[in-house]
């Protein structure tokens, strides 16, 4: 959702407020409006509780000449109070018939309301039965109060509750806009911070120092990725540096090659040996693009897709039969261990052993033995190559899978390995789903690579 963070705090805060105010106003109303009935019902028991044993003790009609005029006294001119007394002997009744037309002498005993016309509270009544005395018929006494000034008060204490609760309401939307204002104010140093971090300048972070404890966290995996961004920047700067090393030598050859061949006359043979060496050149720049040009695919992604289903052994005894001539160079012996059937890209496979195996020829004690192992390692198959060699440093055997990266740097540059045949066994094992790995141990030099579950299915 986007959207302002401080509108978004400031609304909630709205609801809060609404929900707090709102409930916390019910049920002050509520608690107001029960004391007041409380209140009128203990004015009515008051008066019936003063009034009942008058009615009762009087028996005769002259007697209740008496009772009437009292009543008559006890009702104030506003009608505020109001009695009835109800019986079908009109020498006993008192105040007339009901304003509501019902007839309460059949009503239970009790509070109740009474609705009266043109009024716009009603009343509340308490009726009570009078027992029969004498020749004094049972009676039925109700005491009226009108609810006006008890519903004035709980009408004005409504009023101004409202007023009270949007202020509130109004004033919690404010604050709440204002307090995250402030409280994101952090948030907006910290993008301040970023954008004004200079372009070009591989090196630049955020500054941590200052930030609150829950930016800290941001800031350090903002950093963590320009982090990785300069190590991934450093390294295309030193690949393009590589490359055009490497590109370098064999031209600088044939410019030079070429320069001194068309200094002088040139007889055929001499210019057919000429191009021959070119050739060669050309063919060594074609092979590092052709190299970089894999395993460009491969960093972006690439997967294997012609796969077929195929025995690994079978596959490696192909592969090392092909560099037969090398091997017998230096008598060496290969010994091909294990065997699974797996699905892979044969070509690929082809290509990353041949790539290790010529390492191993390379590198491989004279007329030692070379072993190519095939395990199954749960849900991945590894293929290496182990030869009887010189010890690598550790510090080279973490890199050595890296584009041109070469152990015996003076070497490097002499032959026609460029330093691309590891990362290129790297390339094929991802294109696989799998990783590669190097050892050092014990005399014997191993390097070699996964293929995993995906192509083992
Ligand atoms: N079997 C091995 N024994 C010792 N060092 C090896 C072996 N295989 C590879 N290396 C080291 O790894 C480096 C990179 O190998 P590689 O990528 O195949 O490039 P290149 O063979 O063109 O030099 C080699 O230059 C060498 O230093
Ligand atoms: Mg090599």
């Amino acid at each position: 959702m986007r959207g302002s963070i401080a509108r978004r705090l400031a609304l909630m805060f709205a609801l809060a407020a609404i929900l707090i105010t709102s409930t916390s106003a019910v049920l002050l109303r509520c608690s107001l409006k029960q004391s007041l009935e409380t209140q009128m019902h203990n004015e009515l028991t008051l008066r019936h509780s003063v009034l009942d044993p008058l009615l009762a003790k009087y028996e005769s009609p002259a007697m209740w000449v008496v009772v009437h005029e009292k009543l008559d006294s006890l009702t104030p001119t506003d009608e505020r109070v109001r009695y009835w007394v109800l019986s079908d002997n009109a020498d006993y009744s008192y105040g007339g018939a009901m304003p509501d037309g019902l007839d309460r002498s059949k009503h239970a005993d009790g509070f109740s309301i009474m609705e009266v016309p043109d009024q716009h509270c009603p009343m509340v009544l308490l009726s009570k039965t009078i027992p029969a005395m004498g020749s004094r018929p049972e009676l039925r006494f109700i005491v009226g109060l009108d609810s006006t000034p008890f519903m004035g008060t709980l009408s004005t204490f409504t009023k101004t509750l409202i007023l009270t609760s949007a202020l509130g309401i109004a004033l919690a939307a404010l604050l709440g806009y204002w307090v995250s204002r402030f409280g994101l104010e952090p948030v907006r140093r910290l993008s301040n911070q970023a954008n004004s971090l200079p372009p070009g300048d591989s090196k630049q972070r955020l500054d941590t120092e200052a930030l609150p404890d829950e930016l800290q966290e941001l800031a350090v995996s903002f950093n963590g990725a320009l982090a990785r961004q300069e190590k991934a920047w450093c390294q295309l700067e030193g690949f393009n540096a590589n490359v055009a090393h490497e590109l370098r030598t064999p031209l600088t050859n044939l410019i030079g090659q070429t320069q001194v061949a068309l200094a002088h006359e040139r007889d055929l043979s001499e210019l057919q040996d000429l191009l021959q060496s070119n050739l060669e050149e050309l063919e060594r720049m074609g092979t590092i693009v052709n190299d970089m040009l894999f395993l460009a695919g491969a960093e972006s992604g690439q997967r294997a897709t012609e796969l077929s289903d195929v025995s690994l052994c079978e596959e490696a005894s192909k592969t090392v039969e092909y560099l037969e001539p090398v091997l017998l160079d230096k008598q060496l012996n290969v010994v091909i261990q294990g065997d699974m059937r797996v699905r892979i890209d044969r070509r690929l496979f082809h290509r990353s052993l041949a790539n290790l195996l010529q390492n191993a020829a390379r590198y491989a004690a004279p007329a030692s033995t070379i072993t190519v192992s095939l395990v199954s390692n749960g849900l991945q198959a590894e293929v290496s190559v182990s030869n009887v060699g010189e010890p690598i440093d550790s510090v080279h055997l973490e890199h050595l899978f890296e584009r041109f990266y070469r152990a015996d740097a003076a070497r490097a540059r002499s032959d026609a390995h460029h330093g691309l045949g590891l990362s290129i066994v790297r390339a094929v094992a991802s294109m696989h789903g799998g990783r590669v790995f190097a050892r050092s141990a014990e005399g014997l030099n191993t390097f070699g690579f996964s293929l995993t579950s995906e192509t083992l299915r």
